[in-house]
């Protein structure tokens, strides 16, 4: 089995989770990580067994020893750092959103076909076989055509201008931090709408802090999306069919609900060790032993299609990165 060198690009949150999942994937070396501070770096390189720690990402991007960077900043640096890794043939997994808008994006891709290396977004849920199930029961059409989705994605965050979650130069607003994962479900379960209405209720900084959205389809198919810091909420994805509805929840480590005319039936899919990100990363992996410069699962296209959705709604909703739009 072939070993990949990982290195983390950013020690934040989200790192700590990957980093202890990446931990339990076998062919995963944890091999570097990079922090602006690089006491920040050692601590966290002790903490999860990292060999390396970088007090700059650049430095850790000129070790010839990297095979794969984990991008894990605000939004508002994603498309900085992926195209440095991608000069430097070193693979990307790069954290939603996978950049601030569709120019970033599209820039993005040509760098990794340019320089014929890897590119992923790190979109976790796509990977994991609760959601996986979820597709299958929507192609088998067992349960008729699926008609309308409800998906949401709340949680209270006080505001705070200076978090990246309300700052706008950050990338700041509900849309590109958890708003990403409904209309993410959206595209992939119904495809891509014909219209979209789209509501927000603003933070002071001007950022999007609720979003009521509805993606409107051909014969009447309607998705319902919320995504917002204002307040919590039971974050589920319900999938209306002819024949029944499936329900599952934010965290994909649930049993899926299955409503038909029979009853209620409640199944678990295996979700493997660790948190679920544990997936992305082996798949990642996978995809290099194949030679693929883009996944089959989750595509660059697909990632594209996204952001320029997620553009859509920002623009009716009017809400403007400085230094990107
Ligand atoms: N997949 C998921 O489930 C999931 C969950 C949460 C977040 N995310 C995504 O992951 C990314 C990071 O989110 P997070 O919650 O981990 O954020 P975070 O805790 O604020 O960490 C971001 C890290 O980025 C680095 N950074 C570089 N420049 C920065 C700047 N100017 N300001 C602040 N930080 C800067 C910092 O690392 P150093 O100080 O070490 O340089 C910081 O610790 C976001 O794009 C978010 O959407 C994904």
């Amino acid at each position: 089995m072939k070993k990949y060198n990982w290195a983390i690009l950013g020690c934040g949150w989200i790192a700590e989770i990957f980093a202890s999942d990446l931990k339990i994937v076998d062919n995963a070396v944890l091999y570097a990580a990079a922090s602006r501070n690089l006491s920040k770096a050692k601590n966290f390189a002790n903490k999860f067994g990292f060999q390396k720690a970088y007090g700059s990402y650049i430095e850790m991007l000129e070790d010839d020893n990297v095979d794969i960077v984990y991008i894990a900043t605000p939004h508002s640096f994603h498309c900085k750092y992926t195209l440095l890794s991608l000069e430097r043939k070193k693979a990307v997994l790069c954290e939603k959103a996978f950049a601030i808008n569709q120019k970033e994006v599209a820039l993005m891709i040509n760098a990794s076909k340019e320089h014929n290396t890897f590119l992923m977004e790190a979109f976790w849920t796509r990977l994991v076989p609760t959601f996986k199930k979820v597709l299958s029961i929507i192609n088998s059409k067992e349960l008729g055509e699926l008609k309308t989705i409800q998906s949401d994605f709340m949680f209270y965050v006080p505001f705070n201008a200076k978090s990246r979650l309300y700052d706008l130069s950050l990338g700041g607003g509900a849309l590109l931090d958890i708003g990403i994962y409904p209309v993410f479900t959206a595209l992939q379960t119904l495809g891509k709408p014909n219209n979209i209405l789209a509501y927000a209720i603003k933070s002071p900084t001007g950022s999007d802090e609720h979003l009521d959205i509805i993606f409107e389809y051909e014969n009447d198919k309607k998705a319902y999306l919320r995504a917002g810091f204002r307040n919590d909420a039971p974050n589920y994805s319900v999938f209306h069919f002819e024949k029944g509805t499936v329900q599952i929840s934010r965290e994909m480590n649930c049993p899926i609900i299955i409503k038909t005319e029979k009853g209620i039936q409640e199944m678990k899919e295996d979700d493997g060790p660790g948190y679920g990100y544990y997936f992305e990363a082996a798949h990642v992996m996978e995809c290099l032993d194949k030679g693929l410069i883009e996944s089959p699962i989750l595509s660059n296209d697909f990632s594209l299609e996204l952001i320029k959705t997620l553009d859509e709604i920002r623009t009716k909703i009017n809400v403007v990165y400085p230094n990107h739009d």
